[in-house]
């Protein structure tokens, strides 16, 4: 049910930011839909769909992403980005370090960003990041969703191990709109990073920054092809990841799951 919409500015920024316009939905399908099916009917960039619940919330590969309602925030963001279509995978690095920054400076925890764009506490999953094409005579629209672990009730038991929550990391639930209103301003504020002359070059800086996984790890790649595996040796202009193999020499990979490679051979995953 739709609840109606709330207009805000984001906070003062350093570059000039969009406008949010928040969409509040008690219930929904996924968010992501909802916005690709406003930005097919011509939404300005700047929809924000946020839903308390989704029934089909959608993950990567075609995975669901359990959104149980009062558990987490889920939220899309219609974009119309002016920058050339090699660095949209960009637009999920801009989400992701917006969501490390929102953890560290609300709650004070000390994330990681699994490539391309899972935001993990203490190895697990508390985030993850969906973008989306929508291609309409209003031309093409991304639709960037975000959905992030706020309570304990977000995890089911069988991703304990491997996900986890504000409410686990912090032993306090969070305050939803806290977390909804800085994420918003640290993403406005990077989005329009990176339409700057140098926003590619400091958005991958940035984003190098905050992963462990940009250089040196030992991790396994499932392509759509195979299985590589092998030492990661940084990424590319539009956000490859480039990895060392023994087999293969330098491989970059654009799409693929990519997991840590422990000492002791066993894998651990945070999808
Ligand atoms: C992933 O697999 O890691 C990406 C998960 C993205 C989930 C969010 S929740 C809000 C938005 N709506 C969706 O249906 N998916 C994204």
């Amino acid at each position: 049910m739709e609840t109606g919409g709330l207009v805000f500015s984001t906070p003062e920024l350093l570059n000039p930011s969009i406008d949010i316009t928040i969409l509040n939905f008690e219930s929904i399908d996924s968010t992501n839909l909802e916005a690709a099916n406003q930005a097919k009917r011509g939404a300005k960039e700047g929809l924000c769909v946020v839903a308390e619940s989704q029934t089909a919330g959608r993950g990567r590969h075609g995975r669901t992403w359990i959104s149980p309602k009062n558990a987490g925030l889920y939220l899309s963001i219609v974009l119309r980005p002016a920058i050339e279509i090699r660095y949209l995978p960009l637009l999920t690095f801009a989400g992701a370090i917006a969501v490390y920054d929102c953890l560290r400076t609300n709650f004070s925890l000390s994330p990681d960003i699994k490539w391309a764009n899972d935001v993990l506490v203490g190895e697990k999953k508390i985030a993850g990041i969906l973008a989306e094409t929508a291609d309409s005579e209003y031309g093409m629209a991304v639709v960037l969703g975000i959905g992030i672990n706020l309570r304990r009730n977000a995890i089911s038991p069988e991703l304990s191990e491997t996900a986890t929550s504000i409410e686990n990391e912090t032993g306090s639930p969070p305050d939803k709109q806290t977390v909804l209103q800085s994420l918003i301003g640290e993403f406005s504020s990077r989005y329009a990073g990176l339409h700057l002359p140098n926003g590619v070059e400091k958005t991958c800086e940035e984003w190098i920054e905050r992963s462990s996984y940009a250089n040196g790890k030992e991790v396994r790649a499932t392509l759509p092809d195979r299985t590589i595996s092998g030492r990661t040796s940084g990424i590319t202009e539009t956000g490859a990841l480039k990895i060392e193999t023994a087999d293969e020499g330098l491989v970059i990979i654009q799409a693929g799951d990519v997991t840590r490679i422990r000492k002791n051979p066993s894998v651990i995953s945070q999808d």
